[in-house]
């Protein structure tokens, strides 16, 4: 990576604890298409996004990312928010123009296009039950709702939490239905969905389970975890010992950033090339 005066800079602004994979995926894509561009990834408390986005503003940065807890905070830190972006609740792109700032959300498309490319599944009159009410839940059933799933089942462990996405479905022509994340209730209603998805943060150290067994999946179904470190978790491993067709977050993770990437940069993005360098950053795969 070369850079110089001349060089377009986006950038990730994250918590402390960011670990992220990004950076190899967008520097990949700059490189393949010849942009003299860099992405960089910052640490920035929670307290001061405010001022990082105006110093962004004045030091140039064409665009940036957001990771949690700033993708939500940002919603009142922007001159404009996408309607699909309020819709979902949360910012994880930002377009940075000299007079204003715009802020995008491409997690709800990244996912949809992670299940058409692993599941070959569209979403419109399927039933999907999402796990977990935080950013990541609430846009992933705020999407399903947005293309036409016929219903949507959100699962928490703090119930009070699913009911801002409760209210957005109801504009939507999807029916709606809340439940605790326990197995009793999960085990109610799992043989009616067609797609599982994790959205809560259990599985991401080894041995995080969420208790439901091998009994509660069937071939037909799908079950995605959005979490793709481990790239097999407690959860996918027991749907595929059921027969269930599973995928991990790699993808999701990627189309969202490609997303982000056409939004800044108006060019088409080289998914191979993002792919292979995320595969690379993550797993250590050379292939
Ligand atoms: P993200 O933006 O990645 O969704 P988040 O907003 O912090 O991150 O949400 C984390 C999700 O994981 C929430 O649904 C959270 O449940 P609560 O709303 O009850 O906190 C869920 N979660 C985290 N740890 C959990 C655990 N040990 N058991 C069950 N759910 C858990």
């Amino acid at each position: 990576m070369h850079i110089d005066g001349l060089t377009t800079i986006v950038g990730v602004f994250g918590a402390p604890i960011m670990h992220t994979a990004s950076p190899a995926m967008h520097n990949a894509a700059f490189e393949a298409l010849g942009m003299n561009w860099v992405y960089l990834a910052f640490h920035v408390d929670p307290q001061h996004l405010r001022t990082a986005l105006q110093g962004a503003r004045e030091m140039g940065l064409v665009g940036l990312n957001l990771t949690v807890p700033h993708k939500i905070l940002a919603l009142d830190c922007l001159d404009e928010i996408d309607p699909e972006a309020r819709k979902v609740g949360a910012v994880n792109t930002i377009v940075i123009e000299k007079d204003k700032t715009r802020g995008f959300n491409t997690d709800g498309s990244g996912f949809l296009k992670a299940v058409k490319e692993d599941f070959n599944l569209s979403i419109k009159g399927k039933r999907v039950l999402v796990l977990g009410a935080g950013g990541a839940g609430r846009g992933i059933a705020v999407k399903c709702a947005l293309d036409g799933a016929a219903k949507v089942f959100v699962a928490n462990r703090t119930l009070a939490k699913i009911e801002p996405i409760a209210r957005e479905i109801a504009s939507t022509k999807s029916e709606f239905q809340s439940l605790a994340l326990t197995v009793d209730a999960i085990q109610k209603v799992i043989h009616e969905v067609d797609l599982v998805v994790n959205a809560t943060s259990v599985g991401l150290k080894e041995g995080d389970s969420l208790g439901l067994g091998a009994e509660l999946f069937s071939p037909r179904q799908h079950v995605y975890d959005t979490i793709y470190r481990p790239a097999e978790t407690q959860l996918l491993q027991v749907a595929e010992s059921a027969g269930a067709k599973v995928a991990n977050g790699l993808s999701m993770l990627l189309h969202q950033g490609a997303r982000a990437f056409e939004i800044w940069t108006k060019r088409k993005a080289p998914l191979a090339v993002m792919r292979r360098a995320l595969r690379a950053a993550i797993y250590g795969d050379k292939s």
